[in-house]
């Protein structure tokens, strides 16, 4: 996720994208850049590979003449570490025409191969680039004759010429372009990234959210998927993706800036939960069909056969990401595939016995964890060979690891660990997709069943989220309670976990998670009247024993809250029910964590804790 912002008018250009790209920082930080056609019909472009106020100092020094328009962007790293080459906005080979971009471009290798074979010469490693020398063919396409015409009779073949080029690209985009000879037009798409356009008098915007321009203007058109804009300092055309021109509404926000960048919610936590089914759209895209692996060797370097060679698989992780790691196990275990998965702090007798043909798989969000990169380091010193799985590009996990694979969640800010842990998951299961395809687990028939079965999990869990205002209802009735308990079983088991670390992190209360079966072992003995236990119970295999655990938690008095489906509904008998959308049992980890999120959140909500800021937690913990 990344902040794009653009503006168009006579003031000063330089200083409002700057202030645009430090109210979008919260959406990516790692790098940044602006570019503004100045006076002379000439691009001034300034990037940094670092935060928005080392851009700020570089052009305090030499604000662009006399500016007319311009595009700024704030990263977070998708494809390609963070570095000033990589940093947005991109230029084509003329330097004159001009991209910034928030999205993936699924399709960018094969243009990038076309385009160089075209002669393009590329200076980054991003998907953007592609979309500023796709402009430029389509510029030439057109036979410009830039110096024979007036700029505004330029426009017409700026306009058609991006039309064309976006009309060529495959995955989620929202982007702008400028092109210094027709400085009087800037131009926006939007495809699966939020994009928004500020209505100004005689100047406007365009940002990725409200949050850059709201100081200027508080009346917004919001752009939808397949809708384009052309924006001038005095108005603003919109057309779809065919070149048709169509008419929006303007609306009238209510926000103040501070509330726009958590996009009106209370914390970014909430946020961040609400961000989930983007997070793991984003993550399968473009990689999951054909599954069987070889669809990830450009990118990680996994092949079918590397897939097909490994013995096991050993996760390592800590906190939420280790939670992940239980999940993994028991995907992989489930289609056959051994695999193990421990803290990363209590891994080191464990990573003595790795060997070359031991996957390690290292969750973190971060890339950054201490314990986790110790770990990496001993298993590789065995012989293993290490995948990443992280948020973070260019972060230290990745350059230890053999094998990376990006989670496309944006950067998460709220201490507690949600959206990240959804794109962990996804990439653990298009991860064990793979490998079952390719190790023949899966037929084809059942490979493309479980990828229909993962793609719709998306929607499921939009479906989820509705939930929310019943959510809170119960846990606000428990917002006293200084002790709570989630069970439940195999691959749910991890998410009972997540549930208790989760309040125990924002909620500074104590709370256990455990493997239902282990009830009877002991936990049971600490059950008093109105306990307030949370029982994870979809429909599946372990669907009767959860309801007996629930019949004896409930019998010592327990207060139990089921997390069902609509089926397991009629089963279990608790006292309160979250009832989840239906899904295969495989795929409900998916599900399930998120009403345990959300309850988590309305009990420090209502006990007033510092929600996205926890007392004694960091966002990273980069210290053993
Ligand atoms: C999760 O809510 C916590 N903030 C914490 O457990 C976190 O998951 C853990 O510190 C690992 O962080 P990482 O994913 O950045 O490695």
């Amino acid at each position: 996720m990344c902040g794009i912002t653009g503006y168009i008018g006579d003031n000063k250009t330089t200083d409002i994208l700057i202030d645009g790209l430090k109210r979008l920082e919260y959406r990516g930080y790692d790098s940044c850049g602006i570019a503004v056609v100045d006076a002379k019909n000439e691009l001034y472009l300034r990037r940094v590979s670092g935060r928005v106020d080392a851009l700020d100092k570089l052009v305090a020094g030499d604000p662009a003449k006399g500016p007319k328009s311009g595009v700024g962007h704030t990263r977070w790293a998708t494809h390609g570490a963070p570095s000033e080459d990589n940093a947005h906005p991109h230029t084509d080979c003329t330097g004159r025409v001009v991209v910034v971009h928030n999205g993936i471009i699924e399709n960018y290798l094969d243009l990038k191969e076309k385009l160089q074979a075209g002669g393009h010469k590329f200076k980054s490693e991003t998907d953007t680039e592609v979309i500023a020398h796709l402009m430029e063919e389509k510029l030439k396409s057109l036979h410009v004759q830039e110096k024979a015409v007036r700029a505004e009779m330029l426009e017409p073949v700026f306009f058609e010429a991006f039309r064309r080029t976006v009309a060529e690209l495959k995955g989620s985009f929202a982007l702008s372009m400028v092109w210094a000879s027709c400085p009087a037009m800037l131009l926006a798409a939007r495809m699966h990234s939020p994009l928004v356009i500020g209505l100004g008098k005689g100047e406007n915007f365009i940002a990725s959210d409200v949050s850059a321009f709201l100081k200027f203007t508080k009346r917004v058109v919001f752009l939808n998927d397949g809708e384009m804009a052309a924006v001038r300092k005095d108005g603003v055309d919109y057309y779809d993706f065919k070149g048709k021109k169509t008419s929006k509404d303007a609306v009238t926000i209510q926000w103040d800036s501070t509330m726009a960048e958590k996009g009106g919610y209370k914390h970014f936590m909430l946020k961040e939960i609400h961000e989930q089914a983007e997070s793991v759209e984003n993550t399968l895209r473009g990689r999951l069909l054909p599954l069987g692996g070889d669809i990830l060797k450009a990118e990680t370097g996994l092949t079918t056969a590397s897939m097909k060679g490994f013995a096991a698989l050993q996760f390592v992780a800590c906190g939420t990401a280790y939670h992940a790691c239980l999940v993994g196990r028991f995907l992989f275990e489930n289609f056959g595939i051994p695999a193990h998965a421990d803290v990363a702090s209590e891994f080191t007798d464990r990573a003595k016995l790795m060997h070359k043909d031991t996957l390690v798989v290292a969750i973190s969000q971060s890339g950054e964890t201490a314990d986790t990169l110790f770990a990496v380091r001993e298993a590789k010193a065995a012989g293993a060979r290490v995948l990443a799985i992280t948020n973070t590009v260019g972060s230290t996990l990745t350059r230890e690891a053999d094998y990376v694979l990006h989670t496309h969640c944006g950067p998460e800010i709220g201490v507690a660990s949600t959206k990240a842990f959804l794109g962990q998951l996804a990439a653990i299961y298009l991860l064990a997709g793979h490998f079952a395809a390719a190790r023949g687990i899966l037929s084809s028939t059942e490979a493309r069943r479980y990828a229909e079965d993962l793609l719709k999990v998306p929607r499921l869990i939009e479906e989820t989220l509705a939930g929310e205002k019943e959510i809170a209802k119960v846990a606000e009735a428990f917002a006293a309670s200084e002790h709570f308990l989630f069970i439940s079983r195999h691959i749910n088991y991890p998410i009972a976990l997540e549930g208790a670390l989760k309040i125990k992190e924002i909620s500074y209360v104590h709370a256990e998670g455990y493997a239902a079966g282990e009830m009877k072992h002991g936990p049971i003995a600490i059950i008093y009247k109105g306990m307030p236990l949370l029982a994870v119970a979809p429909t599946g295999r372990a669907l009767e024993l959860m309801a007996g655990n629930v019949e004896e938690a409930k019998a010592r008095g327990a207060d139990v809250v089921a997390i069902v489906d609509a089926a397991s509904r009629k089963t279990v008998k608790a006292n309160r029910y979250i009832v989840l959308p239906d899904a295969p049992e495989l795929f409900t980890p998916l599900l399930t964590v998120i009403p345990l999120q959300i309850f988590a959140y309305y009990v420090a909500l209502a006990k007033k804790c510092d929600i996205d800021k926890p007392r004694n937690l960091a966002k990273s913990v980069t210290v053993r």
